[in-house]
């Protein structure tokens, strides 16, 4: 099913085709002047100009054959040759229609899947989550849901951090608390206890222990280092107790991000390009594409045409031992062995961005995955009041299950204020309080441009009015109790007609959600979504304020709204599942 500037731009690149000229030229797109036209197409002009002939003799060749087009009420040529075009009601009643019907509201299927890996998350084992992990997984989470919409095989990896200098250190502050523990002892043959000796609660308040000793005192902090050496080397004791830290993490996250209605597919880490690493230091090293520079191994990504300094990949530190950029390239190969991806996103904070530039040029002159096919969707940082990255209200690092927990408390608050959810049970409106505040978290990060910063207002995004996931929660719910109070009246759908202003732009609004889902997946720009969403929740807004519907008097217009109603809430639940949100049934 094409959308209607699609439908528009057949019709008009034929024409332009028959008159011996490229039919490209025939691209319609939405009107800049809505109150004169629907679509405006302006290739006339460079048409003219590739084939020296008179720009409105053109137009209005091509006008003549849109006015043929039952798609169109009026078209007319204006100033040197631009097309402005009017919709006939029958193209949006059509169109209205098979967006009701369709499950996919709408949108285009995708011809030629491929395969996408999604690499988000990236929490760290042990250290505190910082904000970046939290807009990765809400953008990174908008990203997978609208590629398996689109029909591309996605492969999700949260790819924890727990291969650090953290391990070594909570090792070693593990050991100074409960030293008699089996882990430590050298001499130990197993097995080791199943059950763990920290639990997250330990977890949170090691690190930062062990963290602050290490600022402190050099020889605590070399005890880190060589105890990471030791665990990465595959010293039983510390690979046992290792697991334990990363299960307890996982199962912590896990618990989070369902909370959240996040999934991941794969709990992989940078442990897990372990394996890959001595394989891919050999065939550097032999190849000579690996160098030695001052005691390390390097590789020299720089290029002539970059305008800022790009030092080289690190593959070997002086000390022997490998980092974050060996682990990336190191699950670049095990990803290219697994799933072979055609694309890998990796969506992680902007200021990651040079990290992954050596990363993807050291594949590139590997030979292992080509660079385009490697993409960092950097994102900008969630800010406080003080525009620095967002702090807890104690100054300390944020916990994610805090934050939610804070959301939440706050949009119970705000429900009560609100006078919603009166007469409900407690359980209920708790539900509800919670869906109003994950939509107000994920919709305040996703509908800012992606790159850009932007301010925590907890009351802001939890406000009921302007753009924001608490407005859409309620404008579905709105809709859903009209459909279920015209089901109790009996009230049948019916063929739409579209007659009043705030119809035809509620209907052109709905059409507009084939290019926002195939502009956000190209430019991997959730935001374009969010303004969909907005949009259409607006025009209905207008056009429920403009055209009754229960009551209406008139059947035939009854039925009609009642199924504009229908495609909007379709399409509206559609486009909020798409950014991670689900809307209660009522309010
Ligand atoms: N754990 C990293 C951090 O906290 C993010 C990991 C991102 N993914 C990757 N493949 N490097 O900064």
């Amino acid at each position: 099913m094409r959308d209607l500037a699609g439908q528009l731009t057949d019709v008009a690149g034929a024409a332009f085709g028959a008159l011996g000229l490229e039919p490209g030229f025939g691209a319609m797109r939405r009107s800049d002047r809505p109150d004169l036209a629907d679509f405006q197409c302006n290739g006339a002009m460079a048409a003219a100009k590739a084939a020296r002939r008179n720009p409105r003799e053109i137009a209005d060749a091509v006008v003549a054959a849109l006015r043929a087009s039952d798609l169109v009420a009026s078209a007319e040529t204006a100033g040197p040759g631009f097309i402005n075009v009017r919709l006939s009601a029958r193209a949006l009643n059509a169109r209205v229609s098979e967006t009701l019907e369709d499950p996919r509201a709408g949108a285009p299927d995708h011809a030629t899947p491929r395969r996408v890996m999604i690499d988000f998350g990236g929490w760290n084992v042990a250290k505190p989550m910082h904000i970046g992990h939290l807009r990765s997984t809400i953008i990174g989470d908008s990203l997978q849901r609208l590629f398996r919409f689109m029909g591309e095989t996605v492969v999700s990896d949260v790819h924890l951090g727990d291969w650090g200098l953290q391990m070594g250190l909570l090792i070693i502050e593990t050991a100074r608390e409960q030293p008699d523990l089996p882990y430590f002892d050298a001499a130990f043959s197993g097995p080791y206890p199943s059950v763990s000796p920290v639990t997250m609660e330990d977890l949170e308040r090691l690190y930062p222990q062990a963290s602050a000793r290490a600022k402190e005192d050099e020889t605590w902090r070399a005890a880190a280092r060589t105890a990471t050496a030791e665990l990465q080397a595959g010293r039983p004791g510390y690979r046992a107790l290792w697991r334990h830290f990363c299960e307890v993490t996982r199962i912590g996250l896990e618990r989070e991000c369902a909370d959240l209605g996040v999934k991941f597919d794969l709990w992989k880490g940078e442990s897990d390009a372990e394996p890959f690493i001595p394989e891919l230091i050999d065939d550097l090293k032999r190849r000579e594409i690996a160098v030695l520079d001052e005691g390390a191994w390097i590789v020299r990504v720089a290029r002539e045409s970059d305008t800022r300094e790009v030092p080289p990949f690190l593959l070997v530190n002086r000390d022997g031992a490998v980092g974050y950029h060996a682990t990336d390239l190191g699950t670049i190969l095990d990803r290219r062995r697994s799933f072979n991806p055609d694309l890998t996103l990796y969506v992680v904070d902007q200021r990651q961005a040079l990290h992954f530039e050596q990363v993807f040029r050291a594949s590139e002159i590997a030979g292992y995955t080509p660079a385009d096919r490697l993409e960092h969707i950097g994102f900008g940082t969630m800010n406080g009041r003080d525009g620095k990255p967002f702090k807890t209200r104690e100054g300390g690092v944020l916990k994610l299950h805090d934050l939610i927990r804070q959301a939440r408390e706050a949009a119970r608050v705000r429900l009560q204020e609100a006078g919603i959810g009166e007469g409900m049970a407690e359980s209920e409106i708790g539900l509800i309080a919670d869906r109003v505040a994950d939509a107000a978290i994920k919709f305040a990060d996703l509908s800012n441009v992606r790159t850009t910063n932007y301010v925590f207002d907890l009351d802001r995004f939890l406000s009921f009015e302007g753009k924001t996931g608490p407005y859409l929660l309620y404008a579905a719910v709105r809709m859903k109790s009209l459909v279920r109070r015209a089901r109790e009246d009996g009230v049948e759908p019916g063929p739409v007609d579209v007659r009043l202003e705030a119809e035809r732009t509620l209907a052109l609004s709905l059409d507009g959600f084939a290019e926002a889902v195939s502009s956000t997946a190209l430019r991997r720009m959730p935001h374009i979504l969010c303004d969909h969403a907005y949009q259409l929740a607006q025009a209905f807004s207008a056009f429920y304020a403009a055209a009754p519907i229960l009551a209406e008097k008139d059947e035939v217009v009854r039925a009609g709204r009642l199924s504009l109603t229908l495609a909007t809430l379709n399409q509206l639940e559609r486009t909020l599942d798409l950014i991670g949100i689900s809307t209660p049934e009522r309010m």
